[in-house]
């Protein structure tokens, strides 16, 4: 969950350093470090974010072409100045930053402190520091030795630098299950948790495979696995701009990325559908359709808003290809013994590819024989290269903490999936498959409509900002945008809210409403409409306050409510894509208008590579 940036060359790494992080502050920002290697070794670090960092490093040396710096989620040990990385072994020999967990710290420690080590902070960090440096200078080895000597006593996930205080010129890095990569430039080498600190100095990258471990200096670099073998280091051209990663003009990424969905949307189409809207075709399918077209279930797995956009897959692959779905939390799946039949397709769905139990969950399935499929936004990324095959959903890079694009271009590929895998089994007719792609392709600049109501759905959101709990409604395929809506104003504006299906609210829900309780209606026209006008009713009768999201020009509701929000009229298959842009806008001027930090909320990170 940490960000982890380094650089070695001939440049001042400070700089490099800082602005790395603030490009990794999604992955946790409860405390930030670096560590400056020139004639000695310069360690500041600090509770709090990157620009507590820099006003801590103030008028500090911070010379130095050697560095590293890292970015905190807390796992072992409250965020402090102490537990902050870099981390110093006991004699000052090894200095390290680490994301992961080392899940067998505790004897770890316990052998070391037998063994006269003694510990400053509580991280299992530290631990690894201390037991590299008493390698290094119990069995005199050199420091890639005594690297790799102590990571074959690790169990856990890591992705690490290391730098030496006898071996000043060269950076040790090693991955296993958190992600790690190179970027090579011209005598000069960059690693971090992802591409984002790199694409500014040079498109060549490296990710870096479980079990290697890279030995960099300015000049050279040399791949290995843990057991030294030599690996071939496979160089990609990574495609990430600049602007891709900047905020704009936009107060906040998450904002910035909710007017991005036309965009996205268009990307993740691009190359996939004809010009004339008539045909799909996804190419990293190709491995996997036999079992797509012959099996008997599809298990979907994700979490968060990637298992929401998975509960839209659901209705999709089971309305239009009559494929039977499971839909999963990775986190449950993974500890159940769940039944994983031959020919079983298993679809993970993850913006960031790296969370940790759906990665899990993948290899679980895997060796059980399922075919896995894999619904990614960022390339390279681990669970891709776990999968037999996928779909990239190219949303760009999703900053913000609250997932909002993503979420849209996750939908948008498994409509396609639906709708293709529909074709091909004969249970859609062609007519309606074109007509579905159609009003797929509509989609985008039907968002644009929606995004104009900006200014409106503000001025909805002033009236709710202090509202303490809410409910969202949706049936069919906005039950999930429901669930996604609740989400949206939980993690951002702290806000308790929940999301049912709304036929449910008589079972239970229907006692917390009264006239403090907002209640956000998906009530687009559907083949559910009269029913849930009818709950609309239900709810005004005990005088909840209604606000609904409306098929444009609709008159019926807009008598009833306490506010309606129209979006364009579109076929109820594509409906979610539309109907969540209201309710993420609604989540994001609560947040702001409360105060809220809304692309880093508190106690979240963007990846969640712990289980
Ligand atoms: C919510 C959010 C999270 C993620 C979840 C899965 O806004 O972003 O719920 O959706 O942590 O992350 P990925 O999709 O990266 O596997």
């Amino acid at each position: 969950m940490c960000g982890i940036v380094a650089y070695v060359g001939d440049r001042t790494a400070y700089p490099i350093l800082i602005k790395g992080l603030q490009r990794l502050e999604y992955r946790g920002y409860d405390s930030a470090g670096v560590a400056l290697i020139n004639d000695g070794l310069h360690v500041y670090k600090c509770k709090g974010k990157v620009k507590d960092l820099e006003e801590h490093a103030k008028g500090k040396s911070i010379t130095g072409n050697i560095g590293m710096g890292h970015t905190r989620w807390a796992t072992h040990g409250i965020p402090s100045d102490t537990n902050s990385h870099p981390h110093i072994s006991m004699n000052g020999k090894f200095v390290v930053v680490h994301n992961g967990i080392i899940e067998n710290y505790a004897h770890l420690k316990k052998g070391l402190i037998s063994r006269g080590y003694t510990f400053q902070s509580e991280t299992d960090t530290e631990v690894l520091a201390n037991l590299i440096e008493s390698i290094y200078v119990e069995q005199k080895v050199s420091a890639e030795i005594a690297v790799r000597s102590a990571l074959t006593k690790v169990i856990g996930a890591y992705g690490l630098v290391i730098s030496c205080s006898d071996e000043k010129d060269k950076l040790i890095a090693a991955r296993k299950g958190s992600p790690l990569v190179i970027g090579v430039g011209e005598n000069e080498y960059f690693l971090a948790s992802d591409a984002t600190p790199i694409v500014e100095y040079t498109d060549k990258v490296v990710y870096m495979d479980d079990e290697e471990v890279a030995v960099i200096t300015k000049d050279s670099f040399t791949l290995t696995n843990i057991q030294n073998d030599t690996k071939e280091a496979n160089i990609q051209n990574v495609t990430l701009s600049i602007d891709e990663i900047d905020k704009g003009h936009y107060e906040h990424f998450m904002l910035k990325e909710i007017y991005e969905q036309p965009l996205s949307i268009e990307d993740t189409f691009r190359g996939r559908v004809t010009m004339d809207h008539s045909k799909i075709f996804l190419g990293g399918l190709t491995e996997a359709l036999p079992q797509l077209l012959s099996t008997k279930r599809i298990i979907i797995i994700a979490c968060g808003t990637s298992w929401h956009a998975g509960m839209v897959g659901e209705y999709l692959f089971e309305e239009y290809a009559r494929i039977p779905v499971e839909v999963e939390y990775a986190s449950e799946f993974r500890y159940r013994n769940p039944v994983i039949q031959e020919g079983d397709v298993i679809i993970a769905i993850s913006q960031s590819g790296e969370t940790a139990d759906t990665l899990a969950a993948i290899k679980m399935a895997k060796e059980r024989g399922a075919t896995i499929v894999g619904i990614c936004n960022v390339a390279g990324s681990s669970i891709p290269r776990e999968t037999h095959a996928g779909v990239y959903t190219h949303a760009g890079p999703e900053i913000g903490v609250a997932s909002t694009k993503a979420f849209t271009s996750q939908v948008t590929v498994l409509s396609m999936m639906a709708f293709l895998l529909g074709k091909m089994k004969g249970s859609l007719a062609p007519d309606n498959y074109i007509h579905l792609i159609k009003e797929l392709g509509k989609i985008p600049d039907k968002i644009k409509k929606v995004l104009e109501s900006d200014e409106y759905i503000k001025k909805i959101a002033e009236t709710y900002k202090d509202a303490s709990n809410a409910l969202y409604l949706g049936r069919g395929n906005l039950f999930p945008v429901a669930l996604e809506g609740a989400l949206k104003l939980k993690e951002i504006s702290y806000i308790h809210a929940e999301g049912y299906p709304a036929a449910e609210m008589k079972h239970g829900p229907i006692a917390l409403i009264d006239e403090n309780m907002p209640v956000f209606v998906i009530a687009t026209k559907d083949k559910s409409y009269d029913k849930i006008v009818s709950n609309i009713q239900e709810v005004k009768a005990r005088n909840g306050k209604v606000i609904a999201i409306v098929t444009e020009g609709d008159q019926t509701i807009k008598k009833m409510a306490d506010h309606v929000i129209e979006v364009p009229d579109c076929h109820e298959a594509v409906a979610p894509l539309l109907t969540v842009i209201p309710l993420q806008f609604i989540s994001y001027h609560i947040a702001v208008m409360r105060g809220c930090n809304v692309d880093q909320p508190r106690n979240l990170a963007k990846s969640v590579t712990v289980e």
